[in-house]
């Protein structure tokens, strides 16, 4: 079996909701290869607007990878990216390298507002991808509005984004409707991606193989390689090749 590649892991301390210190980071780094994962895209909090996390640049980020680099000894590779929340200039921000994209592709994460879904989330997908840009929503089975009425969702992958659920939701660790909504995604073929959202070792860890095994065992070995193993090999893929390389690694 090849190796998990996690495109979302808060894993970066100090900057977000994350790991609060080094020693945790390294702890989750240790599970995260022992669970199989061989390449791990760290993934702050950016949230645009002046809160907590407002000031988690693609720069502080590559900065805070850098360093974190230098004293951790591992075998995983780590590439920067972010968690970005949507807003309305969010397009603006990463165009100009404020928010990051994951390792510096066309790919990024884009998380969505926890209650409301801002309207016309589909146009501004739209408007990304015609920039050449390729948003990945994160966790629309942890959203209730999405419970109510999917039909936002679908518009935004037929306009191109591409879609993340979360481990634990797979898993069940999320709670019963989270999981029987990512089972209805997936029998549509919605999931491009299954990503840890670690946020520690506990409670949200970085761990794949859980999640890899049950979609493996309900919808077979090739819908699993695909989620697990060719979408986020894409990403790496880009990285390597791409225009627009910056990896610190
Ligand atoms: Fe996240």
């Amino acid at each position: 079996m090849p190796s998990f590649i996690d495109i979302h892991c808060h894993l970066l301390p100090g900057l977000d909701d994350g790991p609060s210190g080094f020693e945790t980071a390294a702890s989750m780094l240790e599970m995260a290869a022992a669970d199989g994962i061989a390449h791990i895209f760290t993934t702050p909090h950016f949230q645009p607007g002046g809160g907590a996390y407002s000031t988690n640049s693609k720069e502080k980020i590559i900065s805070a990878l850098s360093g974190f680099q230098s004293r951790v000894n591992t075998v995983v590779n780590l590439y920067y990216g972010a968690d970005v929340r949507i807003s309305y200039d969010i397009t603006a921000r990463i165009e100009n390298g404020e928010a990051a994209t994951l390792g510096g592709s066309e790919f990024f994460l884009l998380e969505l507002t926890d209650h409301v879904l801002v309207p016309n989330v589909e146009g501004l997908v739209f408007n990304m991808r015609k920039r050449g840009f390729m948003p990945i929503i994160t966790h629309p089975e942890r959203y209730g509005y999405f419970l109510k009425d999917m039909a936002p969702l679908r518009l935004m992958r037929e306009n191109g984004a591409m879609v993340q659920i979360t481990a634990l939701s797979v898993t069940g660790g999320f709670g019963r409707s989270a999981r029987k909504r990512w089972r209805g995604r997936l029998e549509e073929g919605m999931v491009d991606f299954v990503a840890t959202d670690a946020h520690n070792t506990k409670g949200r860890p970085p761990v794949l193989s859980a999640a890899y095994n049950e979609i493996k065992k309900e919808f077979g070995d090739k819908a699993a390689g695909k989620i697990f193993f060719e979408n986020p090999h894409m990403i790496l893929e880009k990285i390597a090749s791409g225009p627009l390389k910056n990896n610190p690694s």
